[in-house]
């Protein structure tokens, strides 16, 4: 049985991790904003006791991710940064940019996931661990739709975070990968999206089992096929 802490476990992607990795035996730590409210996850609880630990964290919080990491000792063996945000539909363009909303857009796709990766590095180095951050083909600089800017820059720019982050732990022997999890039917995804959470997730999932030190800083489609810059 591993450890998983997964951030946005509350809905969407993250509860669909949640929920297949506990029916698979494992042990996760769900992430949530707002944790009180999270009754999805309440209710994995009343079926998987022990196994699942709620916590409350706000990737754009230092304050929060820093509590979360006092608040769990135990060694983690696979951090999911899955938390993200689209930000508005209208507004995002280089012509109209609302920059609150970019900037928002940035706190909590781009500094948040690095930011939890700092705070729980000694859990992950004591478990030998690995770091799945859940990024969008959006954010390949080789598109060239000019929608979404906001969107499409904060992953972009979190897919550079986390190839600076898989060489400086290249030597601690943590890798870290970065996943596309597919046009996804999620809040964020929408009905018409391609795919569903449990295909999704049943990917991200399968190559979380095989990232080791060969795959570390690589980009990848939740089906395995790599994905260009
Ligand atoms: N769905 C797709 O088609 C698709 C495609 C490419 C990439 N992705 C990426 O996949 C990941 C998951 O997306 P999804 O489709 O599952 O989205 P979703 O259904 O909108 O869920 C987003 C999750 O992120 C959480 N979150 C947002 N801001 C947060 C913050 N500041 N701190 C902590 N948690 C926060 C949300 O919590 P609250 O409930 O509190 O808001 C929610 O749990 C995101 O990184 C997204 O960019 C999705």
């Amino acid at each position: 049985m591993a450890t998983w802490l997964i951030t946005g476990a509350n809905r969407g992607i993250g509860l669909g991790l949640t929920g297949k990795l506990l029916a698979r035996g494992e042990s996760v730590i769900a992430c949530a904003r707002e944790p009180l409210k999270a009754e999805a996850l309440a209710g994995q609880k009343d079926r998987h006791g022990d196994r699942l630990t709620i916590l409350g964290l706000d990737v754009t919080s230092g304050e929060s991710v820093e509590a979360a990491a006092r608040a769990s000792a135990v060694p983690i063996d696979v951090l999911i940064n899955n938390a993200g945000i689209y930000g508005p539909r209208a507004g995002q363009g280089a012509l109209d940019m609302d920059f609150g909303a970019f900037a928002e857009v940035l706190a909590v796709n781009t500094l948040g996931p690095l930011r939890v990766a700092q705070a729980f590095l000694p859990r992950l180095e004591v478990a030998g661990g690995k770091i799945v951050t859940v990024t969008s083909r959006m954010g390949s600089l080789a598109g060239t739709n000019d929608g979404a800017v906001a969107y499409r820059a904060s992953k972009a720019a979190v897919n550079k975070v986390m190839t600076g982050l898989a060489q400086a732990l290249r030597p601690r022997r943590i890798p870290v990968l970065l996943v596309h999890p597919g046009w996804v039917q999620t809040d964020m995804g929408g009905g018409g999206a391609d795919i569903t959470i449990a295909q999704s997730t049943d990917g991200i999932i399968t190559l979380a089992d095989r990232l080791d030190m060969s795959l570390s800083g690589q980009f990848m489609n939740y089906d395995g096929a790599p994905i260009a810059w």
